[in-house]
């Protein structure tokens, strides 16, 4: 058999700090009905302040190593996907090889906000097939909440904080595995999701700051029409690529962005709620966290077990979206 890439195990964390809907109430004109309804959100975890993103990237990380069986000294890459990193520059990646302690080994960060990580599982699988690395450590962590404006609710309780790892590397047995990926991506329409001060289109001045460039901005009616889209599209492309249907599947994980996007796809595929992995309610949108997160929530929680076909789809702002099947 030719090498097969498999996820070998995960971890996830999520900062102590809770806030609900009815605690954004307090200080936003806003309200739990509305947040609930429209989203499905209940409550989101928030990093402190000197908590940046490497900090819940190292720990997630942590739990995977020890959820896999697999030793720190063993990964030879480190792959982060995050935009809400550290810094500007360098990556968080390379913070975090420092924080684990494994410097020395090839980091770098995924830009590709709410799909990265699903780019991050295909940049992997492909290291690992090629057999150019044996052991790679994906992370997919974030710091929304610390580039939301807080006084814009259109967009400051749809985000939490928080990081789910995976490791990656040789399937052990002939069913497991990762039985296919697929990405894409639409740079036409990047104005609609995007934190456009900071970088060099608008370098951070006085002006950027007053118009607020520095934090999210979303047209939240066209990227939820794109999000069912392309995450229905990406979801079906990858399960005919691994020649499976959609009865198959045990369980899908869908960007956590909001409820009524998730159902809106599982109706598409007739999947009944009992094969959703839902959270969505605990932890809010946290960008490249969200599958990584669920996934290893739900196998904490012994309900994703060996054996179990999965399905999981993105999109994220760019737009760029994915999908996979994958055999735990
Ligand atoms: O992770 C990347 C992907 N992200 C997503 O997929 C998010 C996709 N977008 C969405 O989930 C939805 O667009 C939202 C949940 C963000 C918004 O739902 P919507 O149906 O697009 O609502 P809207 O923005 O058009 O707002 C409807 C109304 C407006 O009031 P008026 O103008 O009709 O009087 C808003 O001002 O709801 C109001 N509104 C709120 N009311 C209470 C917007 N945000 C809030 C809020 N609380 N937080």
């Amino acid at each position: 058999m030719s090498k097969r890439a498999a996820i070998l195990g995960a971890g996830y964390y999520a900062p102590e700090k809770v806030l609900t809907n009815k605690d954004i109430e307090k200080f936003l004109d806003t309200n739990d009905e509305w947040i609930t309804s429209m989203t499905g959100m209940k409550e989101r975890h928030l990093s402190e302040k000197g908590q940046p993103t490497s900090d819940l990237a190292v720990k997630a990380a942590e739990n995977a190593l020890k959820n896999s069986g697999v030793k720190k000294e063993e990964i030879d890459m480190v792959l982060v996907a995050t935009v809400t990193g550290d810094y500007v520059w360098p990556s968080t990646a390379n913070v975090v090889v420092n924080k684990l302690g494994i410097n020395g080994v090839p980091s770098v960060d995924l830009s590709a906000a709410c799909s990265g990580f699903l780019y991050g599982l295909t940049s992997a699988r492909a290291f690992i097939e090629s057999g150019i690395y044996k052991k790679i450590l994906l992370i997919g962590a974030e710091e929304f909440t610390k580039v939301c404006d807080w006084t814009d609710r259109k967009t400051c309780v749809l985000f939490g904080d928080g990081a789910g790892a995976v490791v990656i590397g040789e399937a052990q047995n002939e069913e497991q595995g990762i039985l296919s990926t697929y990405l894409g991506s639409d740079g036409s329409k990047v104005s609609y999701l995007m934190q456009p001060g900071g970088g060099t289109a608008n370098p951070l001045s006085q002006e950027v700051l007053d118009k607020k460039m520095q934090f999210v901005y979303m047209e939240g009616k066209e990227v939820f029409k794109q999000a069912v889209i392309k995450m229905t599209a990406s979801m079906e492309i990858a399960m005919e690529k691994a020649g499976v249907t959609a009865e198959q599947v045990d369980y899908f994980i869908f960007h956590q962005a909001n409820k009524r996007i998730i159902d809106s796809i599982a109706q598409r595929f007739l999947v009944p709620e009992e094969k959703l992995i839902i959270n969505i309610h605990k932890y809010a949108n946290t960008s490249a966290a969200t599958i990584p997160i669920a996934l290893a929530e739900a196998m904490e929680e012994g309900k994703i077990k060996k054996g179990h076909l999965l399905g999981f789809s993105a999109l994220g702002a760019g737009f760029t979206w994915g999908g996979a099947i994958v055999r735990i």
